[in-house]
């Protein structure tokens, strides 16, 4: 990390808001933004977090989903652990969703809410980096459709390119309503974009 770059971050004003009220990550607020438009999270529901580290999403959705929820965040990298009884860590590849997912035991065999902030090593070149995110947010997808009941969540996060069109109308063959969303928190200069899925609804043959 450059000086440079740690000098800008302290500027930022999520990165600080962020410290603050003691989130994880300056990402929280994107979620926040995300779900108080869409109301993609409600009290009570259990929730998949891919791409978790280091925790910012996660204790987004706790703080919504209370003490009758679950929380399980998954994450290559590891994740400090939180206090909370029904919030739990894994380490895990979201490319490895099928035998991960039959591995883990959720406490309900599906959950309500998939999330995915999963996002590459960026290289800094556009078309390289923007290939590698659709193929983790198609992995995301994947996983997502494995474990959602009828009628769940997904959001996840995307790039701008020529692969986000094919990509969102992937999402469109397994949710009732599709959104593109860039919430105020993810920086302008960046390529980020999300995608929202609500109302899972995959067509029968891709139940599994
Ligand atoms: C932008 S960070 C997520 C920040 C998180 N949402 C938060 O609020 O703290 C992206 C994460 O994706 C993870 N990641 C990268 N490749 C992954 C993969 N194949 N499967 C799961 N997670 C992955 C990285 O380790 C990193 O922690």
């Amino acid at each position: 990390m450059s000086k440079r770059w740690r000098s800008e971050r302290g500027k930022d004003y999520y990165y600080r808001l962020s410290k603050k009220e003691g989130y994880r990550s300056r990402a929280a607020y994107k979620l926040i933004q995300i779900s108080k438009k869409y109301r993609l999270l409600k009290a009570g529901d259990h929730v998949v977090d891919f791409g978790a580290a280091p925790g910012g999403w996660m204790q987004v959705a706790r703080k919504i989903v209370g003490d009758k929820g679950y929380v399980l965040g998954i994450d290559p990298t590891q994740i400090e652990k939180f206090p909370w009884h029904n919030v739990e860590v894994k380490i895990g590849n979201v490319k490895d969703y099928s035998d991960m997912i039959h591995k883990i035991k959720l406490p309900k065999k599906k959950v309500d809410v998939v999330l995915s902030d999963v996002s590459p090593n960026i290289s800094g070149i556009r078309d390289i980096d923007h290939v590698k995110q659709i193929e983790l947010a198609e992995d995301s997808l994947k996983a997502a459709s494995f474990i959602l009941r009828p009628g769940g969540n997904f959001v996840v996060k995307a790039f701008q390119g020529d692969l986000l069109k094919p990509f969102v109308n992937n999402v469109k063959k397994f949710f009732k309503y599709v959104r593109l969303i860039k919430p105020a928190a993810s920086k302008s200069k960046s390529s980020e974009i999300y995608v929202l899925g609500l109302g899972f609804n995959p067509p029968t043959n891709e139940v599994t």
